[in-house]
């Protein structure tokens, strides 16, 4: 073969190979780093971005999360609405970032979980990445988490977002399926009791 030929057949070859390598990298170039996504949560976080439909410090199911704060961006609030009406979302746009922050009975934050809406990331399960960290940022689970989108799959119907208790709750006994070693928080355990028609995902509390 000439040197010209080898010429056309690399610059040939190196073309096709970044072709396929575009295809490939298309739907995966919105998926942040675990940093990056860190950093949009402090981001919230430093803007008190209450999700719409939450309070601060509103009651949350477990001893490690007694209280919870849910933060959410705008694609995301926009969507809800200013009425709060978490419910009747059923779907939420690419981009759209929730948090949840976790504390403790001392309003220690023990824990942050987010779940990211990107196109095309997981079709099969509304597209959302799911990630938990620690209070000072380790990651501790990222990506297409099945732990997280088994739970969160009880609510398809609202596009995998759960509205916070006394407006929907799980049972004890998903809990204990899931975090078999977390206590129930006894506040989660009285609005149970007092809001048996807010119970999802099991027949009895
Ligand atoms: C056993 C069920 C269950 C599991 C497992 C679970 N969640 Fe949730 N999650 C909930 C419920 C219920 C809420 C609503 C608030 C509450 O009850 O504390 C919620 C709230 C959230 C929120 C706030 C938005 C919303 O849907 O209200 C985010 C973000 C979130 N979870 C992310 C995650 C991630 C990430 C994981 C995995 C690391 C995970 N969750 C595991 C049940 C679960």
């Amino acid at each position: 073969m000439t040197a010209k030929w080898l010429q056309i057949v690399l610059v040939g070859g190196a073309a096709t190979l970044l072709a396929a390598w575009a295809a490939v990298a298309a739907p995966s170039a919105a998926v942040p780093t675990p940093e990056a996504l860190w950093k949009s949560v402090k981001t919230l976080e430093q803007q008190r971005a209450i999700m719409p439909g939450t309070r601060a410090f509103q009651a949350g199911s477990r001893v490690v999360d007694i209280y919870t704060v849910d933060l959410s961006n705008s694609p995301a609030s926009r969507t809800i609405g200013p009425t709060g009406k978490i419910t009747s979302v059923t779907r939420y746009p690419a981009g759209s970032l929730l948090v949840k922050e976790n504390y403790d009975r001392n309003r220690k934050l023990t824990g942050i979980t987010a779940m990211l809406k990107i196109d095309g990331y997981d079709r099969d399960d509304r597209n959302w990445l799911m990630a938990s960290y620690s209070p000072a940022g380790k990651v501790l689970s990222y990506g297409k988490v099945n732990a997280c989108i088994a739970c969160h799959r009880m609510v398809s119907k609202a596009d995998f977002v759960f509205a916070p208790p006394p407006s929907q709750m799980l049972p004890v006994s998903v809990w204990k399926a899931f975090f078999p070693k977390q206590a129930i928080s006894p506040m989660y355990r009285k609005l149970l009791a007092a809001h048996p028609g807010a119970v999802i995902g099991g027949a009895r509390p």
